[in-house]
């Protein structure tokens, strides 16, 4: 009898660590998923910044690139641009993650983000802790940004907003587990001085993502005059060929992996693959900060 009724109290008891870790169960269910919508709701932060211009940019460039910052206009209409952000570049990180083997987590670093897509997307992984986003116009950061947040539903509460000058960014050496960027090299005054840049934030065995380079090439080598023209903002644009790229990641001792980007579906992808660097084409660029190794004297 004492026997039953102890295994009652320990089956009553049991039924009530049962009970209340059900509840708690569903009550961390329930926190969690409030959180989420919490996090995708509030407004990514913003810091103000003064002064944050290099001697390669110009108050000017900035100024430029303000007056017709609306991508819906470098991607020819409103509803081209919104299949852009909803259905092509999307595609981008599941791209890197599964042909390239890119692990994109920890701390990440967005330069020249423009509209911000590409930080929106990073966001909503798992192992991303945060993004610093950053463009040399305060002005796309604090309107584009965050509407591209909304129509992305970004981890808004992992993003922190500010303006940075790609040629010196005034962060601190070795911080960063990631750089990415995305259509950005091509607008820098001055490229190696850029990739120095990059690699001196990043922690070593951190890696530099680079996509959405204009590159030129083969069959247009040789009408190499239209290789300058304007870009987004009247912004110059370089067209360099991949030999170009590969010569300033070495001047910078950024040892450079180029990957083929294909995104296309179908009989699609095949006919890409093989014209790809002949009559279009599509690299990602991918760097790793080898970390310093001390030779031991014997
Ligand atoms: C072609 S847009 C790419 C924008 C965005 N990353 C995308 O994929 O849509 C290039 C971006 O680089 C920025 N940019 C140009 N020069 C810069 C500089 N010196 N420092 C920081 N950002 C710069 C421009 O403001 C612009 O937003």
């Amino acid at each position: 009898m004492r026997g039953q009724k102890s295994n009652l109290k320990s089956s009553i008891g049991f039924r009530g660590v049962l009970c209340s870790e059900r509840t708690g169960l569903r009550t961390r269910l329930w926190l969690g998923i409030f959180q989420v919508c919490l996090a995708n709701d509030i407004e990514s932060k913003y810091l103000e910044r003064k002064d944050y211009l290099s001697r390669y940019a110009h108050q000017r460039m900035v100024q430029k690139r303000e007056a017709s910052s609306d991508p819906s206009q470098e991607y020819g209409s409103e509803k081209a641009w919104s299949r852009a952000l909803k259905e092509d570049l999307p595609r981008f990180i599941p791209f890197l993650q599964k042909k390239c083997g890119v692990e994109f987590h920890g701390r990440i670093l967005e330069i020249g983000a423009g509209g911000a897509w590409l930080s929106g997307e990073l966001s909503k992984l798992p192992r991303v802790v945060e993004v610093v986003t950053t463009d040399f116009s305060s002005k796309l950061l604090k309107e584009h940004a965050p509407q591209v947040f909304k129509l992305l539903k970004a981890h808004t509460s992992k993003i922190t907003r500010m303006p940075a000058d790609f040629h010196e960014m005034g962060f601190r050496t070795n911080y960063f587990d990631f750089v990415v960027s995305s259509s950005v090299l091509h607008h820098a005054t001055n490229i190696v001085q850029v990739l120095r840049e990059v690699k001196r934030v990043l922690k070593p065995g951190g890696r530099y993502v680079a996509i959405r380079e204009p590159v030129w090439p083969l069959m247009k080598m040789k009408s190499r005059s239209k290789r300058s023209k304007s870009g987004p903002g009247g912004l110059p644009v370089n067209t360099y060929t991949l030999a170009h790229y590969k010569e300033s990641f070495k001047q910078a001792a950024f040892p450079l992996e180029v990957k083929r980007v294909n995104l296309s579906r179908g009989l699609k992808y095949y006919v890409d693959k093989m014209v790809n660097g002949i009559t279009h084409a599509r690299f990602a660029f991918i760097v790793i900060k080898r970390p310093v190794t001390h030779k031991t004297t014997a």
